[in-house]
């Protein structure tokens, strides 16, 4: 197993890092504030709330159609904090919102950004477990693209001392994906194996980091050998290439936990282009959980193959998941909070920092994720530190 990364380690590709210089942040906010006491602070709502700057979307399309404009100043509700936001994380999700094929959620914010950090600025009424100046993150339904973001305070996790606030950002969404999908939803155990699909994604360099701590062996498939050889560097134990291996053969040549053949968990990015393989390549009592639909939305699965095996197929969404009750983003949170956290904490789970651009270049940002030259996270300053 591969020696834990130091404490607060992030893994960074210096290669796509970008100047921060003509950042400009106008925010009067100091890093640290008073606390608040369960409510907003008059005196800030008068002093600071007007507006704020935001990527808005001019249109549905490219990169271009993104701007960064004025947009109101958002104020936290009952149960919800003000963040002061550092830096935002881009998401695939956040390509397809730009295109079009992505609506956020009823009641969720219009703007790009589904995860950010940044420091708390402000409690609405009955907040009680955060404080004013706290460092944080948040997985977020939408408006991480923006100076200040209001956020449910069941959705926030505290930012280690030893990480550094930009990186922090590129960890929400992968970790609350990852924890309910690998842990709550599929069970993954020590000696079991798993088959991470997209290994150099954001939730990919995530997912192998989370299953070898649990004790588990990884395959991951990439396109390229070396995305490949990175996997290898975060613990990943069997190394696919997809445009010249067949994933199916080389998955069932690997032993389940029980002894069989083939993958115990299969965490999926392709959807319907990858059904009928994914179900191929699952050993007896496997489970499939389908968390992305790259290939698509619509294919023919044998049910007499996954019958045989006593299989499971999930699909699962994280951001239309309610805020509270069961199922909800809030228990998956206080999951990540309780049990991935302290591997964080050590640097045993560490953010994979592909690029950090400024918030000025986001559609350069977009170009970036979408080219998939990148090797982990993107993610947005929209703060200088
Ligand atoms: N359900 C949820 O709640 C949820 C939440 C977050 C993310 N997701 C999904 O998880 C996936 C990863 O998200 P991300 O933001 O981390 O994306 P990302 O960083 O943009 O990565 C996309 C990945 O897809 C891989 N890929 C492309 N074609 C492939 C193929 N034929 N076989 C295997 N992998 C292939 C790419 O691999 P190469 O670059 O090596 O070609 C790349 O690693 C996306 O599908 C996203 O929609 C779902």
């Amino acid at each position: 197993m591969k020696p834990p990364l130091t404490t607060g380690t992030v893994v960074r590709d210096a290669g796509h890092r970008r100047p921060l210089a003509g950042l400009r942040f106008r925010s009067t906010f100091p890093s640290r504030l008073p606390r608040a006491g369960g409510s907003v602070q008059p005196s800030l709502r008068a002093e600071h709330y007007g507006t704020v700057r935001a990527i808005v979307l001019k249109g549905s399309g490219g990169p271009e159609v993104m701007s960064l404009s004025e947009v109101p100043d958002p104020e936290p509700g009952h149960g919800e904090v003000l963040i002061e936001v550092d830096a935002a994380g881009l998401n695939r999700a956040d390509l397809l919102q730009r295109q079009g094929h992505y609506p956020p959620p009823p009641g969720a914010s219009p703007l790009l950004g589904l995860e950010c950090s940044g420091v708390i600025a402000a409690l609405g009424d009955g907040v009680r477990e955060w404080a004013v100046g706290d460092r944080v993150c948040a997985l977020l339904s939408g408006g991480g693209y923006a100076e200040r973001v209001v956020v449910p305070a069941t959705q926030v996790l505290p930012v280690p001392d030893a990480l550094d606030l930009g990186a922090a950002a590129g960890l929400p969404e992968v970790a609350a994906t990852v924890w309910s999908n690998l842990v709550m939803t599929a069970r993954l155990r020590a000696d079991q194996l798993v088959l991470v699909h997209g290994g150099g994604s954001g939730i990919g360099t995530h997912a192998i980091q989370v299953a070898k701590a649990l004790g588990a062996r990884v395959a991951v498939t990439a396109g390229s050998a070396d995305k490949l050889a990175r996997c290898a560097e975060l613990g990943a134990d069997v190394l696919i290439n997809y445009k010249e291996d067949d994933f199916v053969a080389v998955v069932r040549a690997q032993r389940s936990s029980a002894g069989g053949i083939g993958a115990d968990v299969i965490l999926d990015n392709m959807g319907a282009a990858y059904l009928g393989r994914n179900v191929d390549a699952l050993a007896e009592h496997g489970r499939l959980v389908v968390i992305g639909m790259q290939g698509g939305v619509s294919a023919e699965l044998n049910l007499g193959v996954l019958l045989r095996k006593w299989g499971t197929v999930h699909a699962n969404n994280v951001r239309a998941r309610p805020a509270t009750g069961v199922g909800s983003k809030a228990e998956i949170v206080g999951e990540v909070r309780r049990q991935l956290w302290p591997l964080v904490a050590d640097g045993t789970v560490a953010p994979v920092i592909a690029a950090e651009l400024p918030i000025e270049e986001a559609a350069e940002a977009h170009r970036l994720l979408d080219s998939g030259e990148v090797f982990g996270k993107v993610v947005l300053r929209v703060r200088e530190l």
